[in-house]
């Protein structure tokens, strides 16, 4: 039986530059999708996953991010002396109990992979997550969780994967697939952004890893791979080469590239649709301008 992941890292130290000039003062963590900024998203995903660990991992200007899962005394305070209980209910999911999370500091932007190597210390032996918060999942069941289920069964390592347009495979870490079983696929390779042309597969990895704690070992020794970077699609696909197990995980739910504008503006229309109070107003105004733009063609 596979040892249960409790714990789930969250790698933040991006600098986000594709969102300046919001991201000089502002982690794009804590850009919001209608109400609630992205890591929010990441943060209830793993929860429902049985995360009860956070490890951030983090770098200069990223304070914001600290204050957020803090308790806020004078506005909790304002809040309960005006009765807004459904207020501080919303607060409450922000909030971590001391010790649920830590936040170690990427001194340098070697790569994702140096930053999940970061936490290392506070891993151990034991399997984690890993949880991109650019990539933000809508889906019934959370895709950590289906995931995590999904591992209970096969061990090993596993990644979400998707299918993408060809021609957009070089922006990922693309599968190479040895056996199709459906939702869940074995893989016998992993290529980081493969030149145009060259990708094994269409099958792209999506933020959300469930990795064996030999992974962090694999990251000792990697030297910068695709982009001058330590990527992590190196350190696991190390695993295969040491006969370790790696599966790729066909995830149901709509996946969001928040990391890109046109992305983020996508999340930001399908959620407010998905919220009730804002779904009327929205799908009309979406409707007129759709008119609109057909009427002037
Ligand atoms: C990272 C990973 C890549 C993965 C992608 C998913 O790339 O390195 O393997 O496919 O996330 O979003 P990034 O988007 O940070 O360049």
């Amino acid at each position: 039986m596979p040892h249960r992941v409790t714990k789930a890292i969250f790698p933040v130290a991006g600098l986000g530059t594709r969102f300046l000039p919001a991201t000089k003062s502002v982690p794009k963590e804590i850009m919001t999708l209608v109400d609630r900024p992205l890591i929010q998203y990441a943060i209830d995903e793993a929860r429902e996953a049985g995360i009860k660990e956070f490890i951030f991992v983090t770098s200069r200007g990223k304070g914001a991010l600290e204050d957020y899962f803090d308790h806020a005394p004078t506005l909790e305070q304002e809040l309960r002396k005006k009765g807004k209980d459904d207020l501080l209910d919303i607060l409450k999911t922000t909030n971590m109990d001391s010790g649920e999370i830590a936040y170690i500091r990427q001194h340098k932007a070697l790569g994702l992979g140096h930053a999940v190597w970061c936490a290392r210390r506070l891993i151990g032996n034991e399997p984690f997550a890993v949880i991109l918060p650019d990539d933000v999942i809508a889906a019934e069941t959370s895709c950590l969780k289906q995931m995590v289920d999904a591992y209970a069964e096969t061990g090993g390592n596993m990644v979400a994967a998707m299918e993408v347009p060809p021609e957009k495979a070089s922006s990922y870490g693309v599968l190479d697939v040895a056996d199709d079983m459906g939702h869940m696929v074995s893989i016998k390779g992993m290529v980081e952004k493969p030149a145009p042309g060259t990708a094994p597969s269409n099958l792209a990895v999506i933020g959300r890893y469930i990795l064996s704690p030999n992974v962090l070992t694999n990251l000792n020794k990697l030297e910068s791979g695709a982009g001058g970077e330590i990527q992590l699609t190196d350190a696991i696909a190390d695993e295969l080469q040491q006969e370790n197990a790696v599966y790729g995980y066909r995830f149901r739910g709509q996946r969001f590239d928040c990391g890109s504008k046109s992305g983020f503006l996508q999340a930001t229309v399908a959620f407010g649709l998905a919220r009730e109070e804002l779904r009327d107003d929205l799908s009309a105004y979406i409707r007129d301008i759709v008119k609109m733009e057909n009427a002037a063609e």
